[in-house]
């Protein structure tokens, strides 16, 4: 009889026990070297179990160093607590790379407490007052988590109106968690918004080698089948990880590609080699997502760099050596102007573009430096940092979609 079609999809020899397991949005049940900052989180919003308002916190660090699934730990664990105690605190969590404007994000808040009512189409008025009737007629002690808080187009509002509901509400309160991996995000705020959403603030720093090591043994063992991934491959996940960014995530997607490497080429165990493949692919997926939930003036901005890049208008020194590659900081911004004209969009000043170079810089997408000798006057020279038709095609899709 003939083999059916699914056969080679289903049936093939794999090296994962449960791949889920290998994804970033799995919650894992234990988070070494987080410990302090569980405690911390725990004691600021731990008010709102005695009927309180927690301070506001604002939590930020590079991608990959367990925000999101440290402040989602604790959070579950408060709802936990409080239904078990008849407390009144209860959380919400918005991901604001999804709903990225204030209306979107207090709708996207609203549903957990409403899940029988759909409240699209109200205006962000009666959305708005909807929550704090939650909060008031509940007597809730709301923690509001909003991830990728600098991906809100009005964040400034969305504070304003969150931390002025306080005033508003005779009973319950609201809380905010604000996570971002920006951590330039704070400069762009308005000063009013900082101190309020930064009531308390906590810096989640990158992990270590050996912490990321013992960090993928944990999540192996459930992931994989017994002796289905060397030691060595482990050990190479963790040591490419934290040279580049000491991003856990990073380090997680290169097991799980790894492993789907592996089982690719029908071998039981993954080795290092699986892992140094894998690690091309893992850096691409991890540098085009991010590109993709750039704010889109700030993709213009990148689009100019990477378009000029691809023409090849390489700097020319007094000297008359040319730099492949290297372009003035002043000629990406008459390009990005010249871009944003064609597209009919608002042109941001160039103190907002220069915010934009810096955290591209942050991102590892550019490198920039002072341009130094054999150029007149002084401006700083930019340059991508990764392959630039490669660049300008994401972004392509992105902005002319
Ligand atoms: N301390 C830790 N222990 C176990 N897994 C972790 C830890 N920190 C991060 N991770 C894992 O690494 C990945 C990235 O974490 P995440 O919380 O999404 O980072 P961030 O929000 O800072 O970008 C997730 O898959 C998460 O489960
Ligand atoms: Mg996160």
């Amino acid at each position: 009889m003939q083999k059916n079609i699914f056969e080679s999809v289903m049936g093939g020899q794999t090296v994962f026990l449960d791949r889920n397991i290998m994804s970033p949005h799995y919650t894992p049940q234990k988070l070494p070297f987080r410990e302090s900052q569980i405690k911390e989180i725990t004691e600021i919003i731990g008010n709102t179990l005695q009927g309180k308002r927690a301070n506001n916190l604002f939590v930020y660090g590079k991608v990959g160093t367990g925000k999101t699934v440290t402040v989602k730990y604790v959070m579950h664990q408060l709802e936990q607590f409080a239904q078990q105690h008849n407390a009144s605190a209860e959380t919400t969590y918005v991901n604001c790379r999804t709903h990225n404007s204030k209306y979107k994000v207090l709708l996207s808040a609203l549903r957990k407490f409403y899940p029988e009512e759909n409240f699209i189409g109200f205006s962000a008025a009666f959305v708005y007052e909807k929550l704090l009737e939650y909060a008031n007629k509940n007597k809730k002690q709301i923690v509001l988590t909003l991830d990728e808080v600098d991906k809100v187009k009005d964040v400034d509002e969305l504070i304003y109106a969150l931390s002025r509901s306080n005033d508003e509400l005779e009973a319950g309160s609201i809380s905010i968690i604000g996570i971002s991996n920006n951590l330039l995000f704070k400069e762009r705020l308005d000063p009013r918004t900082t101190s309020s959403l930064c009531e308390k603030e906590m810096v989640f720093s990158p992990y270590n080698a050996p912490e990321l090591k013992a960090i993928l043994e944990d999540r192996v063992l459930k992931a994989f089948k017994k002796e289905a991934i060397s030691n060595s491959a482990i050990n190479c996940a963790a040591a490419l990880a934290a040279q580049e960014t000491g991003d856990a995530r990073t380090a997680v997607m290169l097991l799980l590609r790894a492993g789907e490497l592996a089982d690719q080429a029908n071998k039981n165990c993954v080795t290092d080699d699986e892992v140094k493949r894998a690690k091309r692919k893992v850096e691409e997926e991890i540098i085009f997502n991010m590109i993709k939930t750039l704010p889109s003036q700030q993709q213009l901005v990148l689009y100019a760099i990477s378009s000029l890049t691809v023409n090849n208008k390489g700097v020319r020194r007094i000297t008359g050596a040319h730099e492949d590659g290297v372009l003035f900081s002043g000629e990406i911004y008459d390009e990005y102007k010249r871009i944003a004209k064609s597209l009919e969009q608002n042109i941001i000043s160039s103190r907002w573009y220069r915010q934009y170079i810096s955290e591209l810089e942050i991102y590892g997408l550019i490198l920039t430096t002072p341009s130094g000798k054999g150029i007149r006057g002084s401006t700083r020279l930019i340059k991508l940092g990764f392959e630039a038709k490669k660049i300008k095609d994401t972004l392509e899709k992105e902005l002319f979609k």
